[in-house]
């Protein structure tokens, strides 16, 4: 399944776009509005895109009342990336979704501990909350990422999402103040790959949970990639903002290489069966 990665595709402005896509992921919910931070908020550096976005977003009550029936007309599996401070501000807005394809529990959110049992919190708390289905977005951050994994599964989840931006902070050259008026921001883009497949491998190797991968996936040969790592489902992000058509081009290219060819079965199985530290 090829979605996209939640915040890199706005579906009610972009619906060609997202009929590309075998789901849309909606930007990240959170129970009350948020402007997000001040400009400027994304910056291009040699090696991805950085964003301090903020999580800007309509809020719950505006969500469900205007955003959600606008995109319920797409006709697409939707899936509801979701947000808060606190466990209960999670469970909340999930007890609140109904007929959607997926629920996305973004823990990189501020307030929001990433450690194993805070994120194992707020995925029982969700399971308490909707029979829908939980994917638990994490990030790399954490040093052991698997830890975190086996912590959501054991707490509910049914899947995860792999991985979120990573920390970063760009200069400018002249002035040597940071580039985003907050200072730091998410990083994303391809240098993210080789972390983001480190990430599946682990997970993969450390749980059942099927995978959405993503980070800095722009070719077909990523996404191969991401599956053999052990990865089911994969999500385009940052690739979206210059190539828009990046789903249909890698959905062709990998018409070429099925993930059902043979030679692929048994590399996946190989590679996975040698689940390497
Ligand atoms: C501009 C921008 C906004 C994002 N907003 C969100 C968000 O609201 N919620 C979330 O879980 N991830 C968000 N992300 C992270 C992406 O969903 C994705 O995990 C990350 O960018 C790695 O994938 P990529 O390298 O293909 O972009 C955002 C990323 C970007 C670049």
């Amino acid at each position: 399944m090829l979605l996209n990665a939640s915040g890199c595709l706005d579906a009610l402005i972009a619906p060609d776009v997202a009929r590309q896509l075998d789901g849309f992921v909606t930007k990240t919910i959170t129970p009350l509005p948020r402007e997000g931070n001040a400009p400027p908020r994304i910056a291009e550096t040699a090696y991805g895109m950085l964003n301090a976005i903020g999580l800007a977003n309509p809020g719950r009550e505006r969500f469900l009342a205007d955003t959600l029936p606008q995109l319920r007309e797409l006709a697409l599996p939707l899936w509801i990336s979701v947000g808060g401070f606190c466990a209960a501000d999670y469970a909340e807005t999930c007890a609140r979704l109904h007929d959607v394809e997926a629920i996305e529990l973004n823990f990189s959110c501020p307030n929001v501990d990433e450690a194993a049992d805070s994120a194992a919190e707020i995925v029982a708390a969700c399971r308490a909350a909707t029979p829908l289905p939980l994917y638990a977005k994490l990030s790399a951050a954490h040093p052991d990422v698997a830890e975190v994994a086996r912590a959501v599964a054991t707490a509910g989840a049914d899947g995860l999402s792999l991985i979120n931006t990573l920390r970063g902070l760009a200069l400018d050259p002249r002035t040597l103040k940071p580039t985003l008026a907050r200072g730091t921001g998410g990083l994303s883009g391809p240098s993210l790959k080789p972390v983001a497949l480190a990430a599946v491998h682990a997970c993969h190797a450390a749980t059942d949970l099927p995978i959405v991968g993503m980070g800095g996936i722009t070719t077909a040969q990523d996404v191969v990639e991401f599956l053999v790592c052990g990865a089911q489902h994969v999500a385009l992000g940052t690739v979206l903002f210059a190539d828009p058509d990046a789903p249909k081009r890698i959905r062709d290219a990998l018409g070429v290489v099925q993930p059902d060819d043979r030679r692929l079965s048994a590399r996946l199985l190989e590679f996975r069966a040698n689940a390497v530290a």
